[in-house]
């Protein structure tokens, strides 16, 4: 019983999809990640400081993509969307309208390979616990 629990527990974690972050180029996503996204979530992925704490106007400052943030928390089709459309319409698209989001949308600038390979090197950047983590946030593998 304790064998079966074990393969049953090691089954579990092998089938967290995180197939789409798999195999990508980490040097292109770094360098990609540089010129589109240090400006405002940092070199370091260290974000803008006081990132919890909204400005006047209600806009966020730009989280951490580190471990000390909360990036880690989504599943990969939800940092995909909002890379892709921005904070707003990703938002929108759960139902959360008219949020005051200073995150831009990049389509149209970067490919699909071009986020995932981006959101792959902020994975890497993780520890390992917290690359499990997330993983666990995907759907699993059919
Ligand atoms: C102009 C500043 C700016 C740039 C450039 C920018 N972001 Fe953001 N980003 C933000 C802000 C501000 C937030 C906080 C949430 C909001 O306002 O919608 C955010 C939130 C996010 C989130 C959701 C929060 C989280 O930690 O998961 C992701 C994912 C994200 N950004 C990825 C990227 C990626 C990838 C790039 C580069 C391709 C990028 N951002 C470039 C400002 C920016």
């Amino acid at each position: 019983m304790r064998h079966l629990t074990m393969v049953l527990l090691l089954c579990g974690t092998a089938a967290n999809a995180d197939h789409e972050l798999e195999n990508r180029d980490l040097t292109a996503g770094r360098a990609l990640y540089v010129t589109q996204c240090a400006s405002c979530h940092g070199v370091q992925l260290e974000g803008q400081p006081d990132w919890r704490a909204a400005g006047a106007d209600g806009v966020l400052p730009a989280p951490p993509h580190d471990a000390s943030g909360h990036t880690w928390h989504h599943a990969n089709a939800a940092l995909f969307d909002y890379t892709k459309q921005g904070g707003r319409a990703a938002l929108a698209a759960m139902g959360v309208v008219d949020f005051n989001s200073g995150m831009p949308g990049f389509e149209g600038v970067l490919s699909d390979d071009d986020i995932w390979s981006i959101l792959a090197y902020i994975r890497s950047t993780w520890p390992e616990t917290k690359r499990d983590l997330q993983a666990s946030r995907n759907p699993k593998h059919k």
